[in-house]
């Protein structure tokens, strides 16, 4: 029997020991609690979300080369500690675009967000109101801008622009934003024609979506989604329901190969705001940004869902960096899924990052609920991150903390 000790077990400290949780009525809290990180959220996302439009936001353009080496790139990067640095705290505030966020992160704008969760850019604007950071609404928003500004009066709200040929649309846009408190507007120009999303043709997605067998299969399992959907107010591209047109005909307009870099002067000229071009990655159109009057960049590949192949945004951020000085504001997106990507980012050069898949696991697996635990995730990371690299703000943060070994 060895060389144990024993004794009979002490009743007391056993029953001291033994925490029987009450079950939660609040199913959907106790579900977000167990994710641990924002690959979790993805997995409760993926159970309760039907297909089509689940990997409308997993996934990406053509053999999805861009979005999985995003990825590699993000994990390649090491993050310096720093030992015995005396960092008890570590402040997480920033400030981009004029004005103070909570975290060094905010919502990237996505489209027909209520496809995702019935909830769509009402919660998210509400959680990102709640947590301090900026929300953006996307042109293709399944909400209006009077809509959100009204749901998150107190947050920072921005709005992203697909720009037209005509301009009339553009500006009637750009004057609601203005006049419903948007502070910054992002302009949109990797879009020139859509990307080619293969999952979403192999599973038939279509905007609006069309109800076949394969879709009620599909909703089976995913009661509550369904049951959302069918019972709130039908899909719609919220901000442009002034327009006649049918929505394969209003996307097919947003898309426009013939826009130059004069038609972003011509923004510029009429929004007083702070302005960024979103879906810089050269250094060659950083430089024609600049010399067309934007405030910012945000260096991104829109999540690789438009150049399969294009360069990966960490990569482009440095060259991007040093091209436009250090005085231009730049925002970085692309592959964020954890609090470690946000701050090698920051250390590499970015001023602020966005989400975008990472916000939409976490509506999907439970609306605004959900967005606010993606966000808490994110910050906590960030803050762990920062505090084991000894950095006690987020202006600390520079590219002697990071490491990475070359590929
Ligand atoms: C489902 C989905 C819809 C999107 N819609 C838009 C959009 O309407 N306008 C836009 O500028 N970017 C759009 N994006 C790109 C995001 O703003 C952002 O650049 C991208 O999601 C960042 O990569 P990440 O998803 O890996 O965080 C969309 C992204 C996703 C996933």
């Amino acid at each position: 029997m060895g060389t144990l000790k024993r004794q009979l077990p002490d009743v007391a400290e056993l029953i001291s020991l033994v925490k029987f949780k009450v079950p939660s009525t609040d199913r959907r809290a106790a579900r977000l609690a167990k994710a641990a990180d924002l690959w979790d959220l993805r997995k409760i996302a993926q159970r309760r979300t039907p297909t089509a439009a689940f990997d409308y936001v997993d996934g990406a353009a053509g053999r999805e080369i861009t979005a999985k080496r995003a990825r590699e790139v993000f994990d390649s990067v090491e993050l310096l500690p720093r030992i015995l640095h005396g960092t008890a705290h570590s402040d997480l505030s920033t400030s981009i675009a004029g004005a103070p966020s909570k975290l060094p992160f905010g919502i990237a704008p996505t489209g027909f967000t209520r496809f995702m969760h019935s909830e769509g850019e009402i919660g998210g604007s509400r959680a990102a109101q709640k947590a301090g950071i900026p929300f953006s609404l996307s042109t293709m928003g399944t909400r209006s801008i009077e809509e959100v500004a009204a749901a998150a009066p107190q947050g920072r709200k921005w709005f992203q622009l697909y720009l037209w040929k005509d301009r009339e649309k553009s500006k009637a846009l750009v004057e609601r934003a203005a006049k419903a408190g948007f502070d910054t507007l992002l302009v949109t120009v990797d879009t020139p024609v859509a990307g080619q999303r293969h999952r979403d043709t192999r599973n038939g997605m279509k905007i609006p979506p069309e109800l076949t067998l394969r879709t009620f299969i599909d909703a089976s399992y995913r009661p509550e989604w369904w049951f959302n959907f069918l019972t709130t107010d039908s899909l719609k591209f919220a901000s442009l329901s002034d327009t006649s047109a049918d929505l394969p005909t209003i996307i097919n307009s947003m898309f426009d190969s013939s826009l130059d870099f004069d038609d972003l002067k011509w923004i510029r000229e009429l929004w007083k705001g702070k302005l960024f071009i979103k879906g810089v990655l050269t250094t060659e159109d950083a430089a024609k940004a600049k010399a067309a009057g934007a405030d910012g960049l945000v260096v991104s590949n829109h999540g690789g869902r438009q150049l399969d192949r294009a360069p990966i945004a960490f990569e482009a951020l440095r060259e991007v960096r040093a091209e436009v000085g250090e005085e231009m504001e730049i925002i970085l997106d692309s592959g964020i899924m954890s609090g470690a990507d946000i701050v090698a980012s920051l250390c590499a050069g970015a001023d602020f990052v966005l989400i975008g898949r990472a916000y939409l696991y976490g509506l999907m697996a439970g609306g605004e609920q959900g967005v606010t635990r993606a966000i808490e995730l994110l910050a906590k990371e960030v803050e762990v991150a920062m505090q084991l690299m000894g950095a006690a703000s987020i202006g600390e943060l520079n590219a002697r903390m990071i490491r990475q070994p070359r590929r």
